[in-house]
């Protein structure tokens, strides 16, 4: 995208549909979780692109023949907690056998800086890609926090997929994290005084999970 060479905001009518459904403050918490489902499972299609593929020979019932499927360890996705959580089903429904990693992370209300409580992730670190998930792309501290966590484990090969991207987030982890590209269903305006994506959708951790 334009001035930010580590993004790709997905323009695609249904995302942006249903983006719209998400932004609006009425909507209840079972279709948020919903569109935030669906929101991820499109997403993750653009997302899964690039990964490589191996040549392999398979038996149809009547021939033996070359086919292609995914190279290596499966990819794993990993969950920034709690928002994350919600678009893991969405990722999975396109690649099942992906094992799932969690990174437990929330942003301190004052500081805005994240605090870490929990990190579990596959082994394998080094030689799998990782598709690190979260609705919000706020200052770019948890995700650029959950980068460094998976790199100390030997990830390399990772993408960071949100819903909601502000520009000093995707900026911050162009700084700190070059090679990570973003995917986004929207680049927002900008942040407010208490790091609030506007016009954003809110807090989505609170309207996923009805803590509002
Ligand atoms: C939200 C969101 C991101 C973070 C983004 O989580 O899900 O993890 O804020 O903000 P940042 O880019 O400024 O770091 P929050 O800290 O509210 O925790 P929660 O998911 O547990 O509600
Ligand atoms: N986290 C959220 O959930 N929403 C925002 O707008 C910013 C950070």
């Amino acid at each position: 995208m334009s001035g930010f060479p580590n993004l790709t905001v997905l323009d695609h009518p249904l995302i942006q549909h249903k983006l719209g459904m998400l932004r609006e403050r009425s909507t209840p918490t079972k279709i948020f979780k919903e569109l935030v489902d669906e929101i991820s499972m499109l997403v993750a299609y653009e997302v899964t692109s690039s990964l490589q593929l191996e040549e392999v020979e398979i038996y149809t019932p009547l021939e033996g023949t070359k086919v292609r499927r995914l190279a290596g360890l499966r990819p794993a996705v990993i969950a920034i907690l709690r928002a994350g959580l919600g678009m893991v089903d969405g990722v999975t429904r396109l690649i099942p056998d992906a094992p799932v990693g969690h990174i437990g992370l929330y942003r301190d209300h004052d500081t805005l800086q994240p605090v870490d409580y929990y990190f579990k992730i596959p082994p394998g670190a080094a030689s799998r890609d990782f598709i690190l998930v979260d609705p919000m792309l706020a200052t770019g501290g948890s995700a650029t926090a959950a980068v460094r966590y998976l790199r100390q484990q030997g990830a390399r090969r990772i993408r960071f997929m949100c819903i909601v991207a502000a520009p000093e987030g995707v900026r911050t982890m162009a700084r700190a994290h070059p090679d990570v590209e973003v995917y986004a269903a929207a680049l927002d305006r900008q942040l407010n005084e208490r790091g609030y994506i506007l016009p954003g959708l809110g807090d989505a951790g609170d309207r996923l999970f009805g803590t509002v």
